[in-house]
Order: structure tokens, then sequence, then C-alpha cells
């Protein structure tokens, strides 16, 4: 059997460490805020090259606290993709706006950057949101970023999926905006639990995030803006450091196992654009139809080898807008998309034999 995410591979030595520093701040009562997450901040500032770092309770609030800080709020209307996951779009109701849904482009499975202009002319929203899907993002990122601060549009970057890659040979964070990912365990830099946060150069915003993110504190019982409690705690923010000295070791592994799939598949797969360097946080195979696929995944279940299709649902389709009224611009191309996706396992230290076997399966149920 080969599970779809196995999260722990020679995880032992990184779990006796961060035992010891429980039991730590256990006996002195630390946990909210404190030193980790001070070293985790400072950390991150220095390895993705960027000023403000700001953690907060997961990667959904990330996106909230952004949205809050470039001040959407009730009736605005911010832009999102049609294929990211359902946090994305979630977060603009959450700060009561309403999301206009506008498609992708099939190469790269990121913002059509045509229908994004179009849509900037016709409805000018208050903010965007482009989520790095599968790790790498679009072709046109640097004209996307241009285009936003021209418009004076907030661009908010959805970097849940894209921790450890590089865009123009810089951390794809370093230059945006305003960026987020999330902690969740099973993301490329991944907590013992919740956990997200926030980049960006810019002071003001930052500034605002930090206080939003802590009951709109100016001090401990002045209070200048309506925030909520988003902080990361103590105990997870020690388990990232830790995390984080292992981290240039596992996305060398995760890259290794994307370079086989890239190397010996021969299932069309989705690849990024010559100007990522791709963190493998995802394999996407694109199938011709859904028989096809249907074929691969019946060979995958014979031989107990996990694959997840990421995603089955485009967000314009999801349940929870059923009887809203929502602004879409799509031209099915996300629709399309997922009837064709499938990716297979991933993770920090699978081993070559796994690899050559679910490439062997899935070859010879595609060749067949
Ligand atoms: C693209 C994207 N955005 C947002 C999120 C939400 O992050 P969290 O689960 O930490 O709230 C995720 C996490 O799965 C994600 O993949």
């Amino acid at each position: 059997m080969i599970p779809f995410i196995d999260l722990n591979r020679n995880q032992l030595k990184l779990h006796k460490l961060w035992l010891q520093k429980v039991e730590k701040h256990l006996l002195s009562s630390n946990f909210i805020g404190g030193k980790e997450v001070e070293i985790l901040e400072k950390t991150l500032s220095e390895l993705l090259k960027i000023k403000n770092v700001i953690t907060c309770a997961n990667g959904t609030d990330a996106l909230q606290l952004s949205l809050r800080a470039c001040n959407v709020s009730e009736g605005d209307k911010v832009v999102v993709q049609d294929n990211t996951f359902w946090a994305t779009c979630e977060s603009i109701f959450n700060v009561g706006a309403k999301p206009i849904i506008i498609d992708i482009e099939e190469n790269y499975a990121s913002i059509d950057t045509g229908l994004l202009e179009d849509t900037i002319k016709k409805y000018k929203p208050k903010a965007i949101i482009i989520a790095h899907i599968y790790g790498w993002s679009s072709n046109n990122l640097s004209q996307i970023r241009e285009l936003c601060k021209i418009k004076k549009i907030p661009l908010i970057e959805d970097g849940a999926q894209s921790f450890g890659t590089e865009y123009l040979n810089l951390p794809i964070y370093s230059d945006a905006f305003l960026s987020t990912t999330s902690f969740y365990p099973t993301k490329v830099l991944g907590a013992a639990g919740d956990g997200g946060c926030v980049f960006t150069n810019d002071q003001d915003i930052a500034n605002k995030i930090r206080k939003l993110a802590n009951h709109g504190r100016n001090n401990q019982f002045q209070h200048d803006l309506i925030g909520w409690n988003s902080r990361l705690d103590n105990l997870q923010a020690a388990y990232l450091n830790l995390a984080l000295e292992v981290f240039p070791n596992k996305l060398k592994s995760r890259r290794k196992a994307q370079n086989q799939y890239l190397q010996k598949l021969m299932v069309p797969q989705l690849q990024s654009s010559q100007d990522f360097f791709d963190n493998a946080y995802c394999q996407v195979c694109l199938f011709e139809n859904l028989n096809i696929r249907k074929k691969v995944i019946s060979a995958l279940e014979k031989n107990n080898i996990g694959y997840s299709i990421i995603y089955p649902t485009p967000i314009s389709e999801q349940k929870a807008l059923k009887g809203l009224t929502i602004k879409k611009n799509l031209k099915n191309i996300s629709r399309e998309f997922c009837k064709r996706v499938l990716s297979l396992p991933l993770f920090p230290y699978i081993e070559n034999k796994e690899l050559n076997l679910i490439i062997d399966i899935v070859n010879s149920a595609y060749l067949d």
C-alpha cells in the first residue's frame, strides 16, 4: 500500500525535539505568542526575503485578515478564480463581500489574465485574490501584479500551496503586495495542527493585520479596531521552527519525486512555466477525458495506491453558492479541468521503488 500522503517518514527526531520543547513551554506556561512565534516570524522574513511576516491561526484567517486590512467589507466585490480550494472564496463571504468568479487558463491552471482585465473594467472590484494552485502560478504573474498596481486594486496572493516556490529567482511571496500561506499539516511547511501566515512589505498593512489578529488591540485593554483572535500559539510555532531546520531536505525529496514523474510518466502532466522553480507541492496528471482517468483510477485502487482529484468541483458549482446571485466570467475551462485532473502520491521521503511502482501501474493502465 502507498498512501497519497504519509506525514510520518523520517519524523522521529523532529517529534522528539518538539516534545522536549512542549515540556519546556508547559513548565513555563508559555502558550500564546512568545519567543517561538518571534523566532518563526524572523526566520521566515529572512528565508522568504520579505519585510513583514505576521503569523495567524490558519490560512483562511490569513486571507480574511488580508481582505480586512484592504478595507474590504459589506457589499464589496472581490475577484477569485474558479479553480482553488473553497477557503479562497469563503474568505470573501466571511468579510461580508461577494466574489466575482472568473475562469482559469488551461496551460497553467491559473487565473485567465484576459478575463481578469475584462472583469476589472466591468466591475471595478475592491480586491483581487489569485491562488497559486499546485505550487506554482500564472505565467503572467508579473503582469497581473503590475496591472493591479496601475489600477490601484490590492492583489492578495493565496500561497497556501506555494511555500518553497521561487518565481523569477526569488521566493514567490517576496515581491507580492500581500500574500498568505497555510501551515495545515499536509502543506509543504506544515505544523502539528493549524496555523497560517501573512506576508507583506507594506508596513501600514502589516501593522493593521497584526492588530486585527489580536482583537484589534493597541495594548492589553485598548482596542483600536474590531478584529478577532487569530494568534498562532507558541507550541505550533515551536514545531514550525524545528520543521524549518529539516525543510531543505524535505523540499529536495519532493522535487526529486516530481522530476521522476515528469521524466517517466507517459500521461500528460501539468507543469509550471520556466519562470518558476517549482516546489513540487503537487503532481498533476491531465487526462484527455473522464474515461481514461477512470481506467487509471481502477488500476490504482486495485493496487492500493492513494490518489486525489484536486479539485473535483469548480468553486462556481459548489452547493454553498446555490440560490445566491454571484457574478461570473467563465469559459468552461475549470469545469472541464475538474474531469481530467488526478494527482499521484508525492510527499517527502517517498522512495524510488514506490515511485517506480506507481509509474509502472499508471503507464500500463494509460497505454492499455
Ligand atoms: C489554496 C488554499 N487556500 C486556503 C487554504 C486554507 O488554509 P487553512 O486550512 O489553513 O485555513 C488552503 C488549505 O488547504 C488552500 O489550499
